[in-house]
């Protein structure tokens, strides 16, 4: 939720407007983490103050304001150096208007600007504080506080730099956050932090980079250390050696522009070199090198922190030929299953290795049960693949939604081996729960999507499932790719057990076809559509399964109100006789998921007692099913694969379902109202 985007160029001339349209370029890319209002701050036009610029609404909102606004800025002024700051909100604390829009400022002078991405939960007593002081308060933000306390302390404290100055102000902060803060005090400089919110910068020089880490100094005190200090140690860019004659390159090869962002999908056009920023990291820009300081030194911390190379391509973050990243996504799913299985599962000689988990294998197979932890649809993920890593590990496994799992204080134990599922690896509860589970003694196991994110940096191993960057705020691929992570998990779980011998080899087996089946699921693309077109008018949609399909309901539930607004319930078959056949008449819209697994008969049932009550169900089941066919004039057929991978194949047409209803209703299918794919506040 909410997004944070920092341009500095640094003795790299830029136009105004180019600058303007970097920030907003890089807001855009982030937009799917919150589009409730958009807003940006440039050095004012004499370069004196600072210039914001806000907007409600989304980024190209913003984007014409600037328009409107260009003679004001004078956007064909070349400058040198200069430092942007800018945001795109999810809005918490007060409702989606321009005041409430980030960045917030100190004061009328816009002394310090500040954007903010995360909660900050002891801001009420710091705002009565600064009141006192004679401040005065001018939106509903929690971030207000930030903007304002820092200026307090610059008056306290002329002389301290930009760092310390943010060092003070986050000592007294409680909650969650990132941080990119500008100064009109501390022109061409930028600072950011993060505690539970994520947070990198990417790194663009002319020249090579002449180190791969940036060393870390702790305390307040790093400046002061002359240890630290001469030609630029433990600062960043070291320039490069040019033989005997001098230590460092001319000063123009000293040109570099840094990009802070929430994510790296923003700064990939720019650059691929990055570094992920830990909590507590402050990162100053001064004079064109980065300096990275840790305010609390944590026990087993690196003394540095390393410039990654991000294999993103920028062509995975675009539309390319489809109209919707969500479409594009879902239309992704024959490549992005094999990239999770790449690798990892020898289909010669049916073999599976984890790399990532493979050396806590023989610890997990002593565990006591296994428990499976995530929000939305990661959850679900865990919901589809219970019953096969029952099967397949023998052991009990429990399945949580972490905000629940929290609120119950439930019992964890050194024995227990916690999966902690997340396609951004950032959501708040998830990481509460991680900690909360990790603080227990527990074996912590991540399964996310996001190299370098906080559930990944915390957790003791783990699976990337490499579905490849996903941007739809509504999960599709991910899911997809989760599901296969579980299902490899299982196997390799299993790979000494003989009795399981014939039961594996068939997973294998159906993994290996599935990359062919999910392209003949996406070829009913159009009947979905005209399945859309009877549906979109409609009120309420009650899709029902059971056993394996179960997940496909409420994931297909969770797709249909996310997308289009509809109310949509996934209903567990068996539980139908306990409530919901109440809601079944001949106009109630349903959907049933009848494929021939080991529960095909009780699906049948279910699907009698619908009719019987004057239901029209579209069937979701196998290719020439023709007896389950034979009670609906609509349905959907699937190829059949092994029980435990159909559900990967069932929830498909929900996705294009869900995806068809929105496109027809008008709804905004990137960006559903009042969401945001990545919710890092609880
Ligand atoms: C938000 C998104 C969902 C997602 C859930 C969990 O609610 O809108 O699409 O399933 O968060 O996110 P995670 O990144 O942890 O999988």
């Amino acid at each position: 939720m909410c997004g944070i985007f920092a341009y500095l160029n640094y003795l790299t001339p830029k136009k105004r407007e180019e600058i303007l349209e970097l920030l907003v370029n890089g807001l855009k890319r982030l937009e799917y983490r919150g589009y409730d209002s958009a807003g940006v701050a440039v050095d004012s036009a004499e370069a004196k103050d600072i210039s914001i610029i806000k907007k409600s609404g989304k980024v190209a909102l913003l984007a014409e304001e600037i328009k409107n606004r260009s003679d004001e800025l004078n956007m064909g002024v070349t400058v040198d150096v200069h430092c942007g700051i800018a945001h795109t909100r999810w809005a918490t604390h007060g409702v989606p208007n321009e005041i409430n829009s980030h960045p917030q400022r100190s004061d009328l002078q816009n002394s310090f600007v500040v954007v903010h991405n995360g909660i900050i939960t002891n801001y009420k007593e710091v705002k009565v504080f600064l009141e006192k002081k004679g401040h005065h308060f001018e939106s509903d933000t929690d971030t207000e506080i930030i903007a304002k306390l820092i200026y307090h302390f610059h008056q306290q404290h002329p002389n301290f730099s930009f760092r310390e100055l943010v060092e003070h102000v986050v000592q007294q902060l409680e909650g969650a956050y990132a941080l990119c803060f500008k100064s009109k005090y501390f022109p061409g400089e930028c600072v950011a932090t993060r505690r539970g919110s994520p947070l990198l910068v990417g790194i663009k020089t002319r020249t090579r980079l002449a180190t791969d880490h940036v060393p870390i100094l702790y305390g307040k005190d790093a400046d002061s250390n002359p240890e630290h200090r001469p030609h630029g140690r433990g600062e960043f860019p070291t320039l490069p050696r040019t033989g005997s004659t001098s230590e460092f390159e001319p000063l123009e090869d000293k040109q570099v522009e840094y990009f802070f962002a929430s994510d790296a999908s923003a700064i990939i056009e720019h650059t691929n070199r990055v570094i992920y920023f830990e909590d507590d990291d402050v990162a100053a820009v001064k004079n064109g090198s980065l300096s990275i300081h840790r305010i609390r030194r944590a026990g087993d911390d690196p003394q540095k922190r390393e410039i990654t190379t991000l294999k993103m391509e920028l062509q995975q973050i675009m539309k390319g030929n489809y109209d919707f990243f969500m479409q594009k996504e879902i239309f992704e799913q024959p490549e992005s299953v094999i990239n999770t299985m790449r690798g990892r599962l020898n289909f010669e000689n049916g073999t599976v290795t984890l790399g990532g988990i493979k050396d806590y294998i023989p610890e997990i197979k002593r565990c006591r049960r296994l428990m499976l932890i995530g929000c939305g649809t990661s959850y679900h993920s865990a919901i589809a693949t219970r019953q096969l890593l029952e099967e397949l590990t023998e052991l009990p496994v429990m399945v949580e939604l972490a905000s629940d799992f929290l609120d119950r204080t439930t019992p964890v134990f050194r024995d227990d081996v916690c999966f902690f599922i997340s396609q951004s690896g950032e959501t708040a509860d998830t990481l509460m729960a991680l900690r909360y589970c990790k603080l227990r003694g527990a074996l912590i196991v991540g399964i996310t999507n996001t190299v370098g994110s906080s559930i990944c940096r915390e957790s003791h191993c783990g699976v990337h499932i490499n579905a490849g960057p996903e941007i739809g705020v509504a999960s599709t691929k991910a899911y997809t790719s989760q599901f296969i992570s579980l299902v490899m998990f299982a196997l390799v779980m299993s790979e000494d057990r003989l009795s399981l011998r014939q039961r594996r080899q068939e997973i294998i087996d159906g993994l290996k076809n599935l990359q062919n089946q999910i392209r003949d699921v996406l070829k009913l693309d159009n009947k979905v559509k005209s399945l859309a077109e009877d549906l979109y008018k409609k009120k309420s949609l009650l899709i029902m399964g059971r056993g394996y399909n179960f997940a496909t309901c409420l994931e297909g539930a969770l797709k249909v109100k996310e997308l289009t607004y509809m109310h949509s319930e996934g209903i567990m078959a068996g539980e139908l006789k306990h409530g919901p056949l109440a809601l079944v008449d001949e106009t109630m819209p349903v959907m049933m998921i009848i494929m021939r697994d080991p529960v095909y008969t009780k699906c049948m049932n279910a699907l009698q007692q619908v009719t019987a009550r004057e239901g029209k169900p579209i069937l979701i089941c196998e290719e020439n099913d023709k007896e389950t066919i034979s009670y609906s004039q609509k349905y959907l057929e699937i190829p059949r694969t092994v029980d435990c991978l159909q559900g990967i194949l069932t929830v498909i047409p929900m996705q294009l379902l869900s995806f068809h209803i929105a496109v027809l209703k008008g709804c905004n299918v990137d960006c559903p109202r009042n969401l945001a794919k990545s919710v890092t506040v609880e």
